[in-house]
């Protein structure tokens, strides 16, 4: 019985997201999708219960998906739900650098692989940064993100 971590920020959950949990769902036996702090990110927009939730409500026909929130080190949450590996999704050749650094710090904390899959193209250009700023400045991000999510977006601004 294999389970993945899917870590991330999160802030907020979009398309391309989802696309990548489907994908761990139908690969893994469970997935585990969890909203961490990226240190280099600061505060956020949403905390990480309303992060949580929003996660949880967009995966919930996702069987095998739960959801869960951890400030801590990645691999620390990895062995608190035993995660046989963690996955990211890759949107760009861009990603990969910073991704393999964390891939390989992760590795050397405490032996877990981190799995990497390839963003749909129709979703490769999506990042909550940029989600966030299409939506504070006015914009519709109606077919980026999901109905309830664009709903919580909406009420931030
Ligand atoms: O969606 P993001 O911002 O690319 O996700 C990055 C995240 C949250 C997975 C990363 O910052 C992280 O693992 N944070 C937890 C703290 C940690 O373990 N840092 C060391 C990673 S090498």
């Amino acid at each position: 019985m294999a389970c993945v971590l899917y870590p991330g920020s999160f802030d907020p959950i979009h398309n391309g997201h989802v696309e990548l949990a489907e994908i761990a769902s139908e690969l893994f036996d469970e997935v585990v999708v969890a909203a961490l702090v990226n240190p280099s990110k600061g505060d956020g927009l949403f905390d990480l219960e309303e992060r949580m939730f929003l996660i949880g409500e967009s995966l919930k026909h996702l069987s095998n998906v739960r959801t869960t929130k951890f400030n801590g080190l990645v691999v620390d949450l990895a062995t608190e739900v035993g995660a046989d590996f963690i996955i990211k999704g890759l949107r760009a050749v861009s990603d990969f650098e910073s991704e393999l650094q964390m891939a390989q710090m992760n590795t050397a904390l405490s032996g877990v692989q981190t799995l990497f899959l390839p963003s749909a193209s129709r979703s490769s250009f999506l990042a909550s940064r940029l989600i966030r700023e299409v939506i504070r400045l006015g914009g519709d991000v109606s077919q980026m993100v999901p109905e309830l999510v664009q709903k919580h977006l909406e009420e931030k601004f």
